[in-house]
């Protein structure tokens, strides 16, 4: 080999060790991670390059974005860092950040998002129900919780029309207090559920089964979409009694791997 080629075959040694000892990009990281389920949008994970999946999922602000990256979201296929628990948390964070550039989210979604975060708000039902995105919640938005509809001037502290997170934060620490320290048995907690379920359109044809054991609720079964087990959820949550939910519900949508 002469000098020259020499030279050159070390260079290209140099290159590639480089190349390989370099920290792999957010874009390669998502590829081996995340991209088997989030590019075909595999058991109704959002899908990369959706602007409209990602509006939705970034809403609740990007702190709560991340944390279900990092830890999973229950109920779903989607565990800690997608199963690759080697990801450090930086690193996770950086492929969310990528994920989100891909699709396209807009500037003002991206600050309504953020709002959130700088009131410091992590409660996903308080974030909800604030339909116009605006950090408190008035009467209509208090109205897609009936136990909380009464509530608006028992607890609108300094009585400015609208509650706070602070003020409910109160509001709900005294209902689930007063829900837990009912004294109803586990047969009428049963019926009263079976009941509520009953009346739910969403679940009709789902067979479900719900077990109570001193004021603990097992549910079992299995619903359409990971909507609707957030939507049972919300429909239990006041049910007088009822100390504990364990909420076991799995989506069809789950099953939709082909
Ligand atoms: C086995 C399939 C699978 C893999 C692998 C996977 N995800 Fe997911 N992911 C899902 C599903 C399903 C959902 C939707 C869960 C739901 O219904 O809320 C989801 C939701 C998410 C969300 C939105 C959560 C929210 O709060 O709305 C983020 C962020 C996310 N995934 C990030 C990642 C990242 C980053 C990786 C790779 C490190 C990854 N996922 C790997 C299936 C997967």
């Amino acid at each position: 080999m002469n000098t020259i080629l020499k030279v050159f075959f070390i260079i290209s040694i140099l290159i590639t060790f480089t190349a390989r000892s370099q920290t792999p990009s957010p874009q390669m990281q998502y590829n081996d991670a995340c991209a088997h389920c989030h590019t075909p949008g595999l058991g109704g994970a959002p899908r990369l390059g959706s602007a409209k999946d990602w509006s939705a999922r970034i809403r609740p602000g990007l702190n709560l974005l991340y944390q279900s990256a990092l830890y999973g979201v229950p109920n779903t296929t989607m565990s800690a860092k997608g199963g690759y628990k080697e990801l450090s948390d930086i690193n996770v964070r950086a492929i969310v950040d990528f994920i989100l550039s891909a699709s396209q989210i807009t500037p003002l979604q991206l600050a309504a998002a953020v709002r959130y975060d700088t009131l410091g708000i992590k409660d996903r039902e308080f974030i909800y129900l604030d339909a116009n995105f605006d950090g408190v919640l008035n009467k209509q938005e208090l109205g897609r919780d009936s136990m909380l509809t009464d509530k608006l001037s028992r607890f609108d502290q300094n009585f400015d029309g609208v509650i706070s997170f602070k003020e409910y934060q109160t509001l709900t620490i005294e209902l689930e207090g007063d829900r837990t320290n009912a004294n109803v048995t586990d047969l009428t907690i049963s019926n009263e559920i079976h009941l509520i379920l009953q009346s739910m359109p969403l679940l009709k044809g789902q067979a479900i089964k719900i077990d109570v054991q001193a004021g603990r609720v097992i549910i079992t079964g299995m619903v359409n979409t990971a909507q609707d087990i957030l939507s049972v959820q919300r429909a239990l949550r006041w049910v007088s009694g009822i100390k504990q939910i364990d909420n076991r519900l799995v989506s069809g949508a789950l099953l939709a791997w082909d």
